[in-house]
């Protein structure tokens, strides 16, 4: 590598925003060394299947679906939990493209997704100010002063669960449970009964009859068939810089780098500064990156992180995500799809309808509307329509648990009933029954 050229480290040299302040620099140091040593989560060649992928949705060809915990959780780590977050995905997947006839690529906000970035660093809990939660990789969300010390172990533990999470995930999706035969059992039992539950089973029975009339009719749908896999891809925040460079493994095959922690990293709103150290790291792996653009973000920004993250305009390798907000996606989005088309850059469009709709209850807790979050969605479809641009997937937070943590939807979730079940650690996710209904809603605008 030649001196100051990029390398795993080189991001030291910038400034690094939302880093924790670790009080054990010897323990850091030995987490570190450790994570170095251990076996990389996911391979090159995935990383690069995944670029291709996203290929296809920035030349309008395909349709990404990515959802998942705002934070995964060392507490609620169960083979239950994971298997149910992966019915709901496949479940929309399965809305998303019998409904469209679009491709749809399926990534998850999983296996990885532990780190948080937070706009103070210290919170009041009562009376008393705490150090603020960074999610588990850095503290628990437990509100004493001795939960929310940094502590560097942490990251070895979530390395060991997005270890444990990719594995079920990958016999999940490989091992049969993701079969297009299976699809009536990607339905929750909480799901069924409910209106878009039964919606849901018509389509199941429908592409049960397909596949029979398939059969019928000679096509091979034996155990080598597409019908029986899926993929789905993994995806972090990459905001802790020194877990990711630990991560980071030349690829035997190319000699190119790659964050081997998971298939794609993005870098939040918070953290897109140009000369800053998340977006000098990202530069230099090769896999897929997502970069969240919020309302603040200008065209000149966008089209400078064209140039540092893609100088090459490979398709696929850059994927821009807005989270506006309902009421500015109309005007704010516009300016910068416009100037990225005239500057002739590849990158795929998707839209984050969580993070610009979030406000306090009344009771204090965090959430957003379903009608929001559905409402920037179509803001972001009408001014893709407008601007000849491909509106190329939505980025979620939910869940597979039956949680109150988001408002309406078809059951009409009041502010009233959110202390029911909001077991979030950070973000209010949708649950199961508005994800579906999302997914359905989704697919006819993406028909329409
Ligand atoms: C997130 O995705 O959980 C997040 C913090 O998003 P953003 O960077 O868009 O605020
Ligand atoms: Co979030």
């Amino acid at each position: 590598m030649p001196e100051g050229g990029w390398h795993p480290a080189s991001w030291h040299t910038r400034p690094a925003a939302h880093q924790p302040p670790w009080p054990d620099p010897v323990a850091r140091a030995e987490v570190l060394a450790q994570l170095a040593a251990l076996p990389p989560l996911v391979f090159a060649g995935e990383a690069r299947r995944l670029t291709r992928a996203l290929g296809a949705v920035a030349a309008g060809k395909a349709f990404l679906l990515q959802a998942g915990d705002c934070a995964e959780s060392f507490d609620d780590f169960s083979a239950d939990s994971i298997r149910d977050k992966l019915k709901v995905i496949l479940q929309m997947a399965v809305v998303l493209t019998y409904g469209s006839g679009v491709p749809v690529v399926k990534v998850g906000r999983i296996a990885g997704q532990f780190a948080k970035p937070r706009s103070s660093a210290t919170e009041l809990i009562g009376e008393i100010e705490l150090p603020v939660f960074r999610g588990h990789i850095i503290n628990d969300d437990t509100p004493t002063p001795s939960a929310r010390v940094p502590d560097p172990r942490r990251m070895l533990a979530a390395y060991h669960q997005s270890a444990s999470t990719l594995n079920l995930l990958r016999a999940f999706t490989k091992g049969g449970f993701a079969d297009l035969a299976q699809v009536h059992l990607w339905n929750l039992e909480f799901l069924a009964t409910s209106a878009e539950g039964r919606r849901f089973e018509a389509i199941a029975e429908e592409i049960d009859r397909a596949l029979r009339f398939m059969n019928a009719c000679g096509v091979d749908l034996s155990v080598d068939s597409p019908i029986h896999q899926v993929d789905l891809f993994t995806s972090h925040e990459a905001l802790l810089l020194e877990y990711e460079e630990a991560l980071t493994r030349r690829d035997s095959l190319t000699g190119g780098w790659y964050d081997c922690s998971a298939h794609l990293l993005w870098i939040g709103e918070r953290t897109r500064e140009i000369d800053g150290a998340h977006v000098e790291f990202a530069a230099g792996i090769g896999n897929p990156v997502e970069v969240k653009l919020g309302p603040t973000a200008t065209p000149d920004e966008a089209i400078a992180l064209c140039e540092r993250l893609n100088a090459d305009r490979a398709p696929g390798r850059l994927t821009f995500v807005t989270r506006m907000g309902v009421d500015k996606v109309r005007s704010a989005l516009p300016p910068l799809v416009r100037a990225v088309s005239a500057a002739g850059h590849p990158v795929a469009w998707v839209c984050d309808p969580m993070h610009g709709n979030t406000f306090a209850s009344e009771s204090g807790h965090k959430t957003r509307h379903f009608d929001d979050v559905l409402g920037e969605i179509q803001g972001f479809f009408a001014v893709h329509k407008a601007e000849a641009s491909w509106p190329g997937g939505v980025h979620i937070e939910l869940t597979g648990d039956d949680v109150t943590e988001c408002l309406g939807g078809i059951e009409g979730i009041l502010e009233a009933q959110l202390p029911l079940r909001y077991t979030t650690t950070c973000d209010p996710r949708l649950n199961a029954r508005q994800s579906t209904d999302l997914a359905f809603r989704v697919a006819e605008l993406l028909r329409g």
